[in-house]
C-alpha cells in the first residue's frame, strides 16, 4: 500500500466474514425475520457491520444505548438487534442453534447466547431523543417484539441478485477496488434521496480535495413519502453518467433500513463507510434527520465525542442557491441577504414533485427530472 494512504482498517481491526458452508438446517427450530432484518444479517456476514459478528447481547446493548459505544469502548451508536415475541422466546426453550428464515426460506443460523428483555421507552428516548409516535424510528421500535436474542450468526444462503442489488459490493470488494484505483483518500456520501443540485455541489466540493468519491445511497425500508429505491438508483446512474468524471467515482449501494436517528445514525453511517474503506465522510445539514426532531447541525456536533472513530467527518454548512452569486453558496462564503437565497432540501423537492411541479434547472438536473417523470409512483406508500 502507498505510504501516503489514509484508508483506514476496518472498524475494530478485522473485517468480519460470516458466510458458512452449506449445511442442512431444515430440522432446526427456526424463527422468521423480515426482509429488512435479512439485509442486516447479510451486512453482518459481509463485514459491513464489522466488528459485529451477530446480534448484540445485553451488555453491549446497554452500553450502546447509554454510552454510544460497545462494552469494549469501541464507537457504536445503533444497536443491531434481533427481536422476537415472548411466545417465540418461550418456544425456543434452550435451543442453542436456531435457523433464520424469511417465509419458508431458511438462510442462516443464530448461535443463541442469551435472550433478554429491554425497557423500550428508555431505549427509544436515548436512541431517538424523543418518544413521539410520529417519529418513524420510534414507532418501529415500539412495535418490536419484547425479547432480544443475542448471538453470533452465520449465513448459508445469500439474498438473490435483483435489479436493486446490481451496485451492491462488500467491503472486501470495495477495498480492493480502492486499492486498484490507487486512491489515498476516499470521501463517502450517504443519501436516501434523489439527487438535487445541493447534493451534487457537496460531492463536487469534496472531489476538489479527496482522490475518490464513494456515493452510497441507502437502499431499504424508508418512511412513506420518501423516494422509492428504484427511482434513487436510476437518478444516480443518470447523474453519474452525465455529470461526473467516472474514474473518480465509485457507486455502491448500502442495503439497510433508514432509522431517522439523526446524530446517532450519522455515526453509524460513517462506521459502515469506514468498513467499505472510506477515509472521510460527508455530513451536511440535518444528516439522517426527519421532521424537526434534530437541530440541523446536531449530526455534526456528535462527532466531537468520537474523535477515535477512524474515519474523518467532512462538515458542510447548508448549501443554498444564491441569486446574487448565481450559484450554490453558503453562509461561510456568501454575504447576501435572505431575499436572494433559495434553500434546497430533500423535503422541498419531494413536496414539489408530489404537487406535480417540475423543479427548475438550478434545483435539479433535467436528466433527473426526466427519470422522476418516467415513474408512475415515485414515493414509498
Ligand atoms: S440523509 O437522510 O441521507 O442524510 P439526504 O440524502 O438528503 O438525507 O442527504 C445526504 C447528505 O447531504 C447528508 O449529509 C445531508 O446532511 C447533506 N445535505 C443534503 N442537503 C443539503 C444542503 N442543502 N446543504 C448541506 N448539506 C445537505
Amino acid at each position: 500500500m502507498d505510504s501516503n494512504s489514509r484508508i483506514p482498517g476496518p472498524h475494530g481491526g478485522k473485517l468480519i466474514n460470516k458466510f458458512a458452508a452449506k449445511r442442512n438446517i431444515d430440522e432446526m427450530f427456526s424463527i422468521e425475520v423480515t426482509n429488512d432484518l435479512r439485509n442486516d444479517i447479510e451486512n453482518i456476514s459481509d463485514g459491513i457491520f464489522s466488528p459485529l459478528e451477530g446480534f448484540v447481547g445485553q451488555d453491549d446493548f446497554e452500553s450502546i444505548v447509554e454510552l454510544g459505544r460497545l462494552k469494549n469502548g469501541l464507537a457504536w451508536t445503533i444497536p443491531i438487534i434481533l427481536d422476537v415475541d415472548v411466545q417465540t422466546a418461550v418456544k425456543m426453550k434452550d435451543a442453542r442453534e436456531v435457523a433464520l428464515r424469511v417465509g419458508k426460506d431458511r438462510f442462516g443460523i443464530i448461535y443463541v447466547e442469551e435472550v433478554y428483555s429491554f425497557e423500550k421507552l428508555r431505549v427509544i428516548k436515548s436512541i431517538y431523543q424523543t418518544d413521539d409516535l410520529d417519529h418513524p424510528g420510534v414507532i418501529k421500535m415500539i412495535s418490536m417484539g419484547d425479547r432480544l436474542i443475542g448471538g453470533k450468526i452465520e449465513v448459508i444462503k445469500r439474498i438473490l441478485q435483483s435489479p436493486l442489488r446490481v451496485h451492491r459490493l462488500n467491503p472486501f470488494e470495495t477495498r480492493s477496488e480502492i486499492h486498484k484505483r490507487g486512491w489515498n483518500t476516499v470521501v463517502g456520501f450517504q443519501t436516501r434521496n434523489v439527487p438535487h443540485i445541493a447534493h451534487e455541489m457537496l460531492q463536487k466540493a469534496a472531489l476538489n480535495i479527496y482522490d475518490g468519491l464513494f456515493i452510497s445511497p441507502l437502499i431499504g425500508k424508508k418512511k412513506p413519502g420518501d423516494f422509492k429505491d428504484e427511482v434513487i438508483l436510476s437518478a444516480y446512474e443518470s447523474l453519474i453518467k452525465n455529470y461526473y468524471p467516472k474514474e473518480r467515482v465509485m457507486f455502491v449501494t448500502l442495503h439497510t433500513e433508514m432509522r431517522y436517528a439523526g446524530p446517532r445514525e450519522a455515526i453509524h453511517h460513517a462506521i459502515m463507510r469506514k468498513n467499505f474503506g472510506c477515509s472521510h465522510f460527508i455530513v451536511g445539514r440535518d444528516h439522517a434527520g426527519v421532521g424537526d426532531y434534530y437541530h440541523p447541525f446536531a449530526s455534526q456536533q456528535i462527532f466531537k465525542n468520537y474523535t477515535d472513530l477512524g474515519i474523518e467527518p467532512v462538515f458542510f454548512p447548508a448549501f443554498y442557491y444564491c441569486k446574487k452569486c448565481l450559484g450554490y453558496a453558503n453562509d461561510r462564503n456568501c454575504p447576501h441577504s435572505p431575499q436572494f437565497k433559495e434553500e434546497l432540501k430533500g423535503r422541498k423537492i419531494r413536496k414539489m414533485v408530489g404537487l406535480g411541479e417540475i423543479p427548475a434547472e438550478h434545483l435539479m438536473r433535467p436528466e433527473i427530472v426526466k427519470v422522476i417523470l418516467s415513474y408512475k409512483d415515485v414515493f414509498v406508500q
